[in-house]
């Protein structure tokens, strides 16, 4: 591909499927952007939470995040998440936030109010993002789609390792929960459910490590698979 063109990968696929992983690799080979768009909609969540404010109540919760300010910052190629000047980034990390996350995606409004961001982002430089909606809704002209899935109790047990690996409290029992719960949350919703996108290409990672399908996708981008 002519490399002084700048392009998009979309990364969509459900929750713990290795996304963030994968893309931060990819990011680090191609020399390209990386943008964890989930991190958007955690904000959004988390804000939501720390005000009190019910997850499901659309209009609360519209109320609530109209005004604040989201934007991404990035520091020797990691991403930080600013809302209202403040560092969120490890704030949002929580199962709670998780689950607060998914609430509040499915409302239109926090959808239309972090598409623009997305995009504005996505159009500066080459870049890979990842999320549920990317090649589908948010740039459905995206050069490179991928979707990366997993079985539901493979993806929770590297949550559970990547909670635990941080020191949270949690039961590989409770993380499976929420990991068909946030699947559930997210396939049905009305709006950008989770779906893989007609031309994007799956990979199902159960037996593939992150690094393996890291390589797969430079190899696609840089064009020399066989
Ligand atoms: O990728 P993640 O687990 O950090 O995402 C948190 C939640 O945000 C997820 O349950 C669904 C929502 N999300 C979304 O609806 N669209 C995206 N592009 C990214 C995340």
């Amino acid at each position: 591909m002519d490399s002084s063109k700048i392009y998009a990968i979309a990364l969509d696929g459900p929750s713990g499927a290795g996304k963030s992983t994968v893309a931060k690799l990819v990011a680090k080979t191609l020399g390209i952007t990386y943008l964890d768009t989930g991190a958007l909609y955690r904000t959004l969540g988390y804000v939501c939470l720390k005000n009190g404010v019910d997850v499901n109540d659309g209009s609360a919760v519209e109320q609530c995040i109209k005004d604040v300010d989201v934007n991404i910052a990035y520091n020797g190629g990691v991403q930080s998440v600013i809302a209202d000047g403040v560092d969120v980034s490890s704030e949002i990390r929580t199962p709670e936030v998780s689950m607060a996350a998914s609430a509040v995606s499915a409302i239109p409004y926090v959808r239309q109010k972090l598409l623009g961001l997305q995009r504005g982002i996505a159009e500066k430089s080459s870049i890979i993002l990842d999320g549920r909606d990317i090649g589908t809704v948010v740039l459905p002209q995206a050069e490179f789609k991928f979707f990366l899935t997993a079985s539901a109790e493979e993806r929770a047990r590297r949550r559970f390792d990547e909670l635990t690996a941080k020191g949270q409290i949690v039961t590989y029992e409770d993380v499976l929960s929420d990991v068909v719960t946030r699947d559930r949350n997210d396939s049905t919703r009305a709006i950008a459910p989770l779906k893989r996108a007609d031309d994007a290409v799956e990979i199902n990672s159960d037996k593939m490590s992150a690094q393996e399908v890291a390589d797969y996708i430079c190899s696609a981008v840089n064009g020399d698979l066989i």
